[in-house]
């Protein structure tokens, strides 16, 4: 069978991985995909630099948006980042050229995600965005299908790594925040611009897309409210930890007689329970479904190996003709932003 040939717009962290990977795990991938899936075309700001990978067989393109348009191209894979410039571009190019999609920005999705479901559904063009939430968690799959036949009340948890990871190290290892900042973002964990990722924005991007797949509301992380953990110091972890708590920043969104309540705060939970005991870059996320009861996923949210494996298995979807609506649940409206204690 032919090849699916992937357009990869974006070589840092997460591309790079994705390409490597492709690579290294050809067989598999083919076998699972039912035919090979080769990179047949590359798009990044420095061309020269050396990523150590084989783009022998890539074309290679300096405009994103150029690469989307290209008939080398069957899949675009974005993975530039940020919610306008050059991301924006390629997703909507992709789509007016009626090509499918695949992308791990959750800036994007939370923005204009309203927009670009609209455009991809009037094109008849998939958009896969496993890797936005929760990295290499593959959260959006459980909640389309393997939780579709549930009525959901609740989904919450921990959606940002960065911040697990330094609350972790500050409890643990009682180290300062900007030290462990400094470590998350030399892992490769961090944002570009690492406020998103204290100031609770990034958890909120992730959360309105749960949110959307969850309950049908229209995502909109201006309806969140949104408080981080640059306050947090290392005397509330140990009054936490006295009182048989764990402090950790969880985005929330529960189904409410007044509509969807979205919100991401610094939340006290039981030392003992599944979300409490989740340390390091880990994300976690508990669905409350009717049929199912709780059901938790955990699983590395960070990192470009761990978001290259949900990249890749939206971009096999894709070659194995499997066509979703982008967020596709029955309709349900939003409350305005509320600050509530954990019900
Ligand atoms: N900066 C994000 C995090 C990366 O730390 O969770 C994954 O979206």
């Amino acid at each position: 069978t032919a090849p699916l040939k992937v357009g990869v717009a974006g070589l840092g962290t997460v591309g790079a991985s994705v390409v490597r990977i492709l690579g290294a795990n050809a067989e598999e991938i083919a076998a699972r995909a039912g035919r090979p899936i080769v990179v047949a075309a590359v798009s990044a700001r420095d061309k020269g630099r050396n990523r150590g990978l084989d783009l022998s067989g890539a074309s290679w393109h300096m405009d994103p948006s150029q690469l989307a348009r290209s008939n080398d191209v069957d899949v675009v894979v974005e993975l530039i980042g940020g919610a306008e410039g050059a991301a924006r571009a390629c997703v909507e190019t992709a789509i007016e050229a009626r090509r499918p999609v695949v992308t791990a920005n959750k800036a994007l999705l939370a923005k204009h995600g309203v927009a670009i479901a609209r455009a991809a559904e009037a094109a008849g063009v998939t958009v896969g965005f496993e890797a936005a939430v929760a990295g290499g968690v593959p959260i959006v799959k459980t909640l389309r299908e393997g939780l579709a036949g549930n009525r959901i009340s609740r989904v919450f948890g921990i959606l940002n790594g960065t911040c697990n990871y330094i609350l972790t190290r500050m409890e643990k290892d009682k180290l300062g925040f900007a030290e462990c900042l400094a470590e998350a973002q030399r892992l490769g964990y961090a944002e570009a611009d690492p406020t998103f990722d204290i100031g609770g924005f990034d958890a909120a991007h992730k959360l309105a897309l749960l949110a959307s797949l969850a309950f049908g509301t229209e995502v909109d992380a201006n309806g969140i409210y949104v408080e981080g953990i640059a306050s947090i110091t290392p005397f509330d972890l140990a009054m936490a930890e006295e009182l048989g708590f764990r402090l950790k920043l969880l985005g929330i969104a529960t189904r409410t007689d007044q509509g969807v309540e979205q919100r991401v705060h610094p939340s006290m939970l039981p030392k003992d329970s599944a979300i409490a005991r989740v340390d390091g870059v880990t994300n976690a996320i508990e669905i409350d479904g009717d049929a199912v009861g709780a059901l938790v996923l955990a699983g590395p949210g960070a990192g470009g190996d761990a978001t290259a494996s949900a990249v890749i298995a939206d971009i096999i979807d894709i070659a194995r003709g499997i066509h979703m609506p982008v967020f596709g649940a029955p309709a349900s409206k939003l409350t305005a932003p509320v600050r509530a204690p954990m019900g």
